[in-house]
């Protein structure tokens, strides 16, 4: 499933009616099947952009539409359609073992019983879920807890999943094993995936293309090999850092 982003804002109203442009009129099309990476620095307007492409908060201005579906029309098809994780909030039942959560997410979305067993059985594989199935998020590792985030925004097959720093504050070993699985999930069955990390390697392991923001407006819209032959080096760290400064450099000379 394709997206089109177009003129997408978003306005927070803060304390004392002062008003923050989290989202600056930014337009971008995902091609559907692709891995996507959604760069930029700490309060660039990542997270609002997908709360927006996820129907969590409103767009103040703009549209975005999922396979020319939107979010007055088709609310429900989008969201049948549609996965997300926050690494910094998960969707699980705190309290709960997580096999629990997964049983009250296939009754959500009506997922057909082999449907279910099959992507268990993936996940058991994959992820290692087994180890921990029985236990609530509260008592998991952070890797623990996103793989058992991961496995609940697949479990009904999405055909986009929003992936907000899933492998935040997450040690090598299973961080590997989260990229090792997103790439098989997008490899098998075609998911588009947008991805936000601040981990290059999970950049270059991952993404064919590059959506980059900075104060909430669009800084670069490619793929990756072209990004690399336009600042002629293949060094993604150093190039991430030159856009970062410019951008703070931009921002010096406006205030
Ligand atoms: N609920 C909110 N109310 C007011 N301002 C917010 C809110 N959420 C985010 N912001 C501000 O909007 C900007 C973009 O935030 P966010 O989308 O979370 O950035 P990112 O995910 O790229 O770090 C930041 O300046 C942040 O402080
Ligand atoms: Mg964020």
């Amino acid at each position: 499933m394709s997206i089109e982003v177009n003129n997408l804002t978003k306005i927070y109203k803060q304390k004392k009616h002062q008003k923050k442009i989290a989202v600056d009129n930014i337009s971008f099309t995902i091609p559907g099947g692709e891995i996507v990476g959604f760069i930029g620095p700490n309060g660039a307007g990542k997270s609002t952009t997908i709360k927006m492409m996820t129907g969590i908060l409103t767009p103040d201005n703009g549209s975005i539409s999922i396979n020319g579906m939107n979010f007055k029309k088709n609310r429900k098809e989008i969201m049948l359609k549609t996965g997300v994780v926050f690494g910094q909030k998960s969707v699980l039942c705190w309290d709960i073992p997580v096999i629990d959560s997964l049983k009250l997410f296939r009754d959500m979305y009506r997922v057909p019983r082999e449907v279910f067993i099959e992507n268990m059985d993936a996940f058991i594989a994959i992820l290692g879920l087994d180890e921990f199935i029985d236990q609530p998020p509260r008592l998991l590792s952070l890797g623990q807890r996103m793989k058992a985030d991961l496995a609940a925004s697949l479990i009904y097959n999405p055909d986009v999943l929003f992936l907000d720093e899933p492998t935040i504050g997450i040690d090598v070993l299973s961080k590997e094993r989260i990229r090792h699985f997103i790439k098989k999930i997008n490899e098998e069955r075609h998911t588009t995936i947008i991805l936000t990390t601040h981990d290059v390697s999970d950049i270059e392991s991952l993404c064919e293309k590059m959506i980059i923001i900075d104060k909430g407006a669009l800084i670069y819209d490619g793929t990756l090999p072209q990004l690399k032959s336009d600042y002629r080096t293949t060094d993604l760290e150093e190039i991430i850092k030159k856009i970062y400064l410019a951008g703070e450099k931009r921002y010096e000379k406006i205030c």
